[in-house]
């Protein structure tokens, strides 16, 4: 299917109300996501002509609760010889870099990549570290005059996402080297010049290129947890090599000294679906930290039926590590769900043998929670349909042995990325135990949290019909 398929208004059909999406142009990657001055920015990849993947800039929107957005204007235009790749937006508050005038708050500094054109005159085809700044509070950003700051004379060295490490008074910077499956880390004391710390590997993450890494400091509670038990999480993007297939997010659990990041654990999805990459957290937020990621797959980006605008958000997550009583650790994540949305409570269907269905106006976000069970298998089936065309379907479902898996294959109105249909499957620890889900649908956009945050699942679907039934039914 081809976006000019479907008519404009019917695209619009499929814009969420509560997921950040472009108002009329493409976007990937979140970028320079940060809490500052009680509002939330998100920057974001995107092309401010077109539609589909070029002239990469970063978009702007802000927010106040998470939930409702307002576009700004781009922040960081392209220019000929440069497209703006993703990065990272600190608060300098103490104007480390002196990038403020002496005696002005300190600035907002935004890293980003520098990704120079095959014609550029002295770095053709580098991918190299700038900075940008702003002394309004990031409406109006300048080019800082010393860029790059940071070149490695490297096609594929990118992705700077920076943070304040205050037990050694540095900041952090953390990057990629995409095609060579490395993490690499420097430090500074201004911002401005950075020297090399460590590199990172790990074996087990090798299915694709990594992009977009984010080194987290995570509360760590819960029965086996020590009082003011901290952890560092690696988060990784591969394309390929994602949990559902095609470009996805991965976690890896560990220890950080200020100069080195090191991991014994297997990297963990941080989503089963297939459609969260490049998440990463926001600057300026105490205590567990809130991850935003792409609403897309770089397997079919591209072919998402709707035009001019493509791709959201997900849902803002926090993020928290449970230890258990045996010490082992425990990914939580919860979906902030914004308050208003409409909630259908199924509860328990298994024990209450309810078999109903709701119907609900499908252009309306909504919320559905319940639990499901492997002693009585039920699935929770999503209807969309317009009085007399054929429905489509959303289908959450356990198996015997306890899996839950989400499946869009027949939820599109007309074909859409059919090898990527079935999220990776979340298994409980026990398999007899209950799982509680709580779904939330925004049109095409789908979050679903599992197991009291235990499995988080984002995809996009694209149904017809402005109805949808919601039942519980036996499993197949
Ligand atoms: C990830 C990514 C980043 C890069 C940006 C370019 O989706 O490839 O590595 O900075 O997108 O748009």
């Amino acid at each position: 299917m081809t976006p000019t398929a479907l008519s404009a208004s019917r695209t619009e059909l499929f814009r969420p109300r509560f997921h950040l999406t472009p108002e009329a142009t493409w976007m990937n990657d979140p970028n320079g996501l940060i809490r500052y001055d009680g509002r939330w920015h998100a920057f974001y990849q995107n092309n401010p002509h077109g539609s589909l993947w070029g002239n990469l800039s970063w978009g702007h929107a802000v927010s106040d609760d998470l939930a409702t957005w307002t576009h700004l204007p781009v922040a960081l235009p392209c220019s000929e010889n440069e497209m703006i790749f993703s990065g990272s937006v600190v608060h300098d508050a103490a104007n480390s870099s002196g990038l403020a005038a002496p005696g002005e708050p300190g600035p907002l500094v935004a890293f980003y990549t520098s990704a120079y054109s095959e014609s550029h005159p002295t770095r053709a085809g580098i991918q190299a570290q700038s900075i940008a700044y702003s002394t309004d509070g990031g409406t109006v950003w300048t080019y800082y005059e010393g860029n790059p700051i940071l070149d490695r004379d490297s096609k594929n060295f990118r992705d700077p996402k920076v943070f304040f490490h205050p037990e050694t008074e540095r900041w952090v910077m953390v990057t990629v080297e995409a095609v060579d499956y490395r993490v690499h880390l420097f430090t500074s004391s201004d911002l401005l010049t950075w020297e090399p710390s460590s590199t990172f590997a790990h074996p087990e993450v090798d299915g694709g290129i990594w992009e977009c890494p984010d080194l987290l400091r995570v509360p760590v509670s819960g029965p086996g947890a020590r009082p003011g038990q901290e952890a560092w999480v690696l988060v990784l993007s591969t394309n390929p090599g994602g949990p559902a297939g095609g470009s996805g997010t991965y976690l890896l659990i560990g220890d950080f000294d200020g100069r080195r990041f090191s991991s014994e654990g297997s990297p963990r999805p941080l989503d089963l679906g297939p459609d969260c990459y490049a998440a990463v957290s926001f600057s300026g937020v105490e205590g567990d930290p809130v991850l935003l990621g792409w609403m897309n797959n770089w397997a079919y980006a591209t072919q998402t039926p709707t035009d001019p605008w493509r791709s959201a958000m997900t849902l803002p997550r926090t993020l928290h590590l449970a230890a258990t009583v045996d010490g082992s650790l425990e990914v939580i994540q919860h979906l902030v769900v914004p308050s208003e949305i409409r909630t259908l409570e199924l509860g328990d269907g298994a024990a209450d043998g309810s078999s109903e269905s709701t119907m609900l106006d499908a252009e309306e976000p909504f919320r559905v929670r319940g639990t499901l069970s492997a002693l009585d298998p039920q699935q929770l089936v999503l209807r969309f349909a317009d009085g007399s065309s054929q429905a489509q379907t959303l289908v959450l479902s356990m198996d015997a042995q306890g899996r839950v898996v989400l499946d869009r294959s027949a939820a599109h109105a007309a074909p859409f990325a059919p090898d990527h249909s079935l999220s990776h499957p979340y298994a409980p620890r026990v398999p007899s135990d209950r799982v509680s889900y709580d779904l939330i649908v925004d049109r095409s956009c789908i979050d679903l949290e599992l197991d009291g945050g235990r499995g988080v699942v984002s995809q996009q679907i694209f149904p017809g019909g402005s109805e949808v039934t919601v039942s519980l039914e036996p499993a197949e």
